[in-house]
């Protein structure tokens, strides 16, 4: 089974990211074999400034190996080093109607946010459905937001199996996880780079410290009883806390004594110890750029037999010779 995955560069990540995805996607290496990009390509269609997408590219790659991610075991690459997938998205283009595109939620939000309409953005999910149909991938797991475009990348399969009267794509399926819930912010809102309301995974632990220090909480006094069940501080310690000391932790909220500043130390503490271990090994490969990239390089060139193999049979069944 091929469980496909792309991610879109992004140099900061926090704890709602690594939890609703990162987590999961490193875990999966275990249930099949992970083909696992970085999406530079589709990036281009929201980052304009090149000094920023190299350095989140290269970022990204470093959070994720340092995360866990197996260069041997999964086949981890970024997207523009493997071509085949340009040329595939021109020959997919060909079947895809201008009506299913228009359909597509992103891109509809997309430009009412005021995003400026340009064709890359319209053509958005051709560039998705090649990366899937590149690599047979059977299942794709995303977000609520990605559903319609894996939806549309079968559409686009079934279309040009249908012209060329034979199985040439594999029909994907995408696998959302309904477990994995929104991971509030520090203002109690879903945690989003775009709100400003983060938890870093990576930053100083100076910059975590304030971020933490900043979750958002009512006003009681040290020597008033508080509630657990709707303190953000609580539901971020949900994360990295065990049940025993979930319960410790509600008893010093039903005990009056502390306030929420101790609570908020307690959640640093667990936080930092959380990530430790994938600290050290991140700041040494962020030290050692060559290393990433000669990684990056090795799985380009595992993805790019597998891409080489599928267009030569791509070309051949719709006339390329
Ligand atoms: P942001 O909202 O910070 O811009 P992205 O949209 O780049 O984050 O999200 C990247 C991945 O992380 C997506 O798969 C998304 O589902 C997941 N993710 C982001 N924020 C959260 C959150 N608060 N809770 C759970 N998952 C999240
Ligand atoms: N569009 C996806 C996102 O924004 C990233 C992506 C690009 C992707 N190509 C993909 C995801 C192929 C899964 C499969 O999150």
């Amino acid at each position: 089974m091929r469980i496909l995955s792309g991610i879109q560069p992004s140099g900061t990540i926090h704890i709602g990211n690594y939890f609703g995805m990162v987590k999961k996607m490193i875990e999966s290496q275990n249930d099949g074999e992970l083909f696992a990009f970085i999406a530079s390509y589709h990036a281009l269609t929201s980052v304009k400034d090149k000094a920023i997408l190299e350095q989140n590219t290269f970022e990204a790659a470093a959070n994720f190996l340092a995360l866990g991610m197996d260069p041997e075991k999964s086949t981890f690459w970024v997207q523009h080093h493997v071509k085949e997938v340009l040329e595939l998205y021109w020959i997919l283009s060909n079947h895809t109607s201008m009506g299913l595109l228009e359909r597509a939620h992103s891109y509809k939000d997309k430009t009412s946010r005021g995003i400026q309409a340009n064709h890359g953005l319209f053509s958005y999910p051709v560039l998705m459905a090649a990366d899937i149909l590149l690599f047979d991938s059977n299942i794709v797991p995303v977000g609520k937001d990605q559903i319609q475009h894996v939806e549309m990348t079968r559409d686009i399969a079934t279309s040009i199996n249908h012209s060329y009267k034979q199985e040439l794509f594999v029909l994907p399926e995408s696998k959302v996880d309904e477990e994995v819930s929104t991971v509030p912010g520090t203002d109690g809102a879903k945690m989003s780079k775009s709100y400003g309301n983060t938890i870093d995974m990576f930053n100083t632990k100076k910059k975590i410290k304030k971020q933490v220090m900043g979750i958002v909480t009512d006003s009681k006094e040290l020597e008033e009883a508080k509630e657990w069940e709707t303190c953000n501080i609580y539901k971020l310690s949900e994360l990295f806390m065990n049940e025993v000391e979930l319960k410790d932790l509600q008893k010093r909220y039903e005990n009056p004594g502390e306030g929420y500043g101790h609570f908020k130390l307690s959640l640093l503490e667990k936080i930092n110890e959380h990530f430790a271990p994938y600290e050290e090994k991140r700041a040494h490969l962020l030290e050692n750029p060559k290393e990433v990239h000669e990684i990056l390089a090795y799985g380009a060139s595992k993805a790019s037999k597998i891409a080489a193999e599928k267009m030569r049979i791509v070309r051949d069944a719709v006339g390329l010779i």
